[in-house]
């Protein structure tokens, strides 16, 4: 599989401009499989009022954001993971959304908010799911969801080959030094897609990552700079869970001995 992130800087309250910028950066997408773009990529960020949130939403059905993401799976071949500002009801969340050519495959809604994210968005509500796509099993978390391992492990449990991690990090270097030690520990891929740029007072990190199942760094973006990176992978080394001839990460552990986890 050829699978990829685009690292830029979605536009706050903007999202034609950020459809624009893009399918400027879908020029070098052309054979990807999958490709995932940075959290709340239909909204910006760091919003000024719950009012500019709720306008810069969009309910999954038949927005503009979807529907782009849509056409722009079909035009490729590939399937993307995005993240997405979703309305529902009287809500918001900060959300994944998984597209494929056929249209909207899944979500995933963030769990662990992060400072004032907690203002404008409820948590999210609907667990760790992992989706099937035919080539791999695709788990999501969105940005500091990264510094709970539990969530990591509970998607390899549930037998995700790629971890699929839209994120807007501002913390300088931390996830993406996590980044390649929690696939090594639950040994599948992960693609952390990080924005540029700033938003009023906070300055987004960059250096979108891809780590294999060894926690190698196979692609890493600058800090600074727009950047879109693939690698061609091989699926079933995230299937594998053997690390010596008499160990399985999986097989090993001993959750009868971690119920302080679950209280
Ligand atoms: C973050 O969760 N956007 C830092």
């Amino acid at each position: 599989m050829d699978i990829g992130f685009m690292q830029f800087a979605p536009a706050l309250g903007n999202v034609q401009a950020t459809i624009d910028r893009i399918d400027k950066l879908g020029e070098f997408c052309a054979g990807v499989d999958l490709l995932v773009l940075p959290e709340l990529c239909n909204s910006g960020y760091n919003f000024e009022s719950q009012e500019q949130a709720w306008a810069t939403s969009e309910e999954i059905g038949n927005g503009v954001f979807l529907q782009y993401l849509e056409s722009l799976c079909l035009r490729l071949g590939c399937h993307i993971v995005s993240g997405l500002n979703e309305r529902h009801g009287s809500h918001l969340y900060n959300s994944a959304i998984l597209v494929g050519p056929q249209g909207y495959v899944g979500r995933y809604r963030k769990l662990h908010l992060f400072m004032n994210e907690k203002d404008f968005f409820e948590p999210g509500d609907l667990g760790l799911p992992v989706f099937d796509i035919g080539p791999c099993r695709i788990g999501m978390l969105v940005c500091f969801d990264w510094i709970f391992p539990e969530a990591w492990r509970v998607l390899a449990l549930k037998g995700a080959d790629i971890i699929c991690h839209p994120s807007n990090l501002v913390l300088p270097g931390l996830a993406q030094r996590a980044v390649p030690i929690h696939a090594l520990t639950n040994r599948f891929y992960v693609v952390t897609a990080n924005r540029i740029g700033c938003e009023g007072d906070l300055t987004f990190t960059g250096m979108s990552t891809i780590a294999d199942p060894k926690g190698q760094v196979l692609a890493q973006a600058p800090p600074v700079g727009e950047k879109v990176n693939r690698i061609e992978i091989d699926v079933s080394l995230a299937r594998t869970k053997d690390i010596t001839s008499r160990n399985n990460i999986l097989a090993d552990r001993r959750p009868e001995q971690y119920t302080l986890l679950t209280e």
